[in-house]
C-alpha cells in the first residue's frame, strides 16, 4: 500500500488501489483533455485527469446527484446527453456502488462462506449485468472472485441500453478478463428479456447483478413481469446467484422488501441480508424497512466528489439482497440474527441517545441491547455471545455515533452545511 494511502479502520470498506486505478483510467480513456488540468496530458496521471475532470463537470455531478435524490420517477432521462450522462455516472457514482457491491460481498463471504465455496467449485461463472451502468456490481463481483482463485473463468454479460454506459463497463470488464469473455448487450431489457425467454435458460453457474435498475423499471409492468419471469426461468436449471441493490431511502427499499417477497414466492433462498426465507416481517410495518449500512474508507478524489455534492460517504447505505438458487442453499451457513434497525431506547433520557437494536430472525422481530464492542450497523449479524463477552469499546469514527431511528445517515448532508441559493434540497438519499 502506498504511503499516501491511509490504512481502513476496522470494518470499513475500502475498494482496492487497483480498481481505484482502473476507475481513473477508464475516466481518463473516455474524456477529452480537462479545462481545469494544470499541465499537458502526457505529462498528467489518469488521477490527476480525474481530479480536473470532477472539478470542471461540477454542474453535472450536482444535476444528476439531484436527479437520484429528489425525482427520482424521471431518473431514466438523467442528463439528456447520453456521453456525458455515463461519463458523470463514472465519476460521481461509480465507486460508491462498487463500495456497496464490495460491502455486501464481504458480509456474504463472512456469513455463509459463498465467494469461497464458487472459487474452489472452479466452475466458469457467468456474471451477467442487467442495466448495467458502468458495471459495478459486476466487476467488483469479478474482482472479489479473482482474489480467491485468479484462474477462475469469468466472464461478463452486460446489457444496457446505453452504448456509452457499456463502453465504461467494458473497459473495465476487458481489464480483468480476456476481451472475448466479454458480451456486450445495446438492448432494451424488454427485447433482452424476450429473447432469452423464449431460448430458454442458459446452461452452468449465472450470477445476476441487478444494481440501482428495479426502481427505474418500476413503474412498466411489461418490464418487471419480463424480469421475473426471466429471473425464475433461471430456477429450473439452478446453480443460479443473484445479486439486488438499491437505494436506502424508504419508500425504494420498501420496493426492494417486496422484490425480496415475489423472489421467495417464486423459490430463491435469500443469503444476505436475511437470517431465514421466511416471509419478511418488517414488510408488515408501514413505518419501517429494511436497509444495509457501510463505513467506507472513501479514496481521496471521492472526497472531492462529495465536497462539491455537500455529502459525506463516509457512511452509505443501500437495499441489498443475495439469493441463490435452492440446489445450492444447502452449502451454506446461514446467521441467527441480523441487526435491522437502532431505534432509540425508550426507557433512556432522549439526551443519552442510547439505542436498542432491531434484530430481525426467524422468530421475527426482537429488540437487544448493544454489548461494549463495535457498534453494529444494519445489515451486520448479531452475536449474542460476543455481545455479552467484548468489553474493550473499540468503535471506529466512522461508527461512533448512534443514529436516531427513521434518519439513516448514510450518504448524509453534513450537519451545518447550508443549502446554497438556487438548488432544491435533496428530499432523497440514494
Ligand atoms: C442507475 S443506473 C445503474 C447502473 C449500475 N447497475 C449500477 O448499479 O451502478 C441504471 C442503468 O440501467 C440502464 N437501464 C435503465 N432502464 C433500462 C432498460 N429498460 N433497458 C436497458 N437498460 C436500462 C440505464 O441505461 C443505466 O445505465
Amino acid at each position: 500500500m502506498p504511503a499516501n494511502v491511509r490504512k481502513p479502520l476496522p470494518g470499513q470498506i475500502h475498494l482496492s488501489r487497483r480498481s481505484y486505478l482502473q476507475w481513473a483510467n477508464t475516466v481518463a480513456q473516455l474524456t477529452r483533455t480537462p479545462k481545469s488540468l494544470k499541465k499537458p496530458r502526457s505529462e498528467a496521471s489518469d488521477l490527476e485527469i480525474a481530479a480536473a475532470l470532477i472539478h470542471d463537470m461540477r454542474p453535472d455531478l450536482i444535476q444528476l446527484w439531484e436527479t437520484f435524490t429528489t425525482e427520482r420517477a424521471d431518473v431514466s432521462r438523467y442528463l439528456m446527453d447520453p456521453k456525458r450522462e455515463a461519463l458523470v455516472y463514472l465519476l460521481g457514482f461509480h465507486l460508491a456502488n462498487q463500495a456497496r457491491t464490495l460491502g455486501v460481498l464481504l458480509r456474504l463471504q463472512r456469513r455463509s462462506g459463498l465467494l469461497s465455496s464458487l472459487s474452489e467449485r472452479a466452475e466458469p461463472v457467468r456474471l451477467v449485468d442487467l442495466g448495467c451502468g458502468t458495471g459495478a456490481l459486476s466487476l467488483t463481483t469479478a474482482q472479489e472472485l479473482k482474489e480467491l482463485n485468479p484462474n477462475l473463468a469469468l466472464s461478463f454479460e452486460l446489457i444496457d441500453k446505453s452504448q456509452n454506459f457499456l463502453e465504461a463497463a467494458a473497459m473495465q470488464a476487458k481489464a480483468l478478463v480476456a476481451e472475448d469473455a466479454v458480451l456486450l448487450r445495446r438492448q432494451k431489457l424488454d427485447d433482452y428479456l424476450s429473447r432469452e425467454l423464449s431460448n430458454g435458460p442458459a446452461e452452468g453457474l449465472v450470477w445476476y447483478q441487478i444494481g440501482y435498475l428495479w426502481n427505474e423499471i418500476m413503474q412498466s409492468p411489461k418490464t418487471t413481469q419480463l424480469m421475473l419471469r426471466y429471473l425464475e426461468a433461471g430456477l429450473q436449471k439452478g446453480k443460479r446467484v443473484l445479486t439486488i441493490i438499491e437505494p436506502a431511502n424508504q419508500d425504494l427499499a420498501r420496493g426492494a422488501m417486496e422484490l425480496r417477497q415475489e423472489l421467495v414466492n417464486r423459490g430463491y433462498q435469500v443469503l444476505y441480508p436475511c437470517s431465514h426465507n421466511l416471509d419478511c416481517p418488517m414488510l408488515e410495518r408501514t413505518r419501517d424497512w429494511c436497509y444495509s449500512e457501510f463505513a467506507w474508507e472513501r479514496p481521496p478524489l471521492v472526497r472531492n466528489v462529495d465536497k462539491i455534492l455537500e455529502i459525506d460517504r463516509h457512511r452509505i447505505g443501500c437495499a441489498a439482497y443475495v439469493f441463490v438458487s435452492p440446489d445450492m442453499i444447502k452449502d451454506f451457513r446461514q446467521p441467527a440474527s441480523i441487526v435491522v434497525g437502532r431505534p432509540l431506547d425508550r426507557n433512556a433520557s432522549m439526551h443519552s441517545r442510547k439505542f436498542e437494536y432491531l434484530l430481525c430472525s426467524e422468530d421475527g422481530l426482537s429488540k437487544a441491547t448493544p454489548g461494549e464492542g463495535l457498534e453494529l450497523m444494519r445489515g451486520q449479524t448479531f452475536d449474542p455471545v460476543k455481545e455479552r463477552a467484548s468489553t474493550k469499546p473499540k468503535v471506529p469514527k466512522a461508527e461512533a455515533k448512534p443514529t436516531p431511528e427513521a434518519k439513516p445517515k448514510a450518504d448524509a448532508r453534513k450537519p451545518g452545511v447550508r443549502k446554497p441559493q438556487g438548488r432544491k434540497a435533496p428530499r432523497k438519499e440514494r
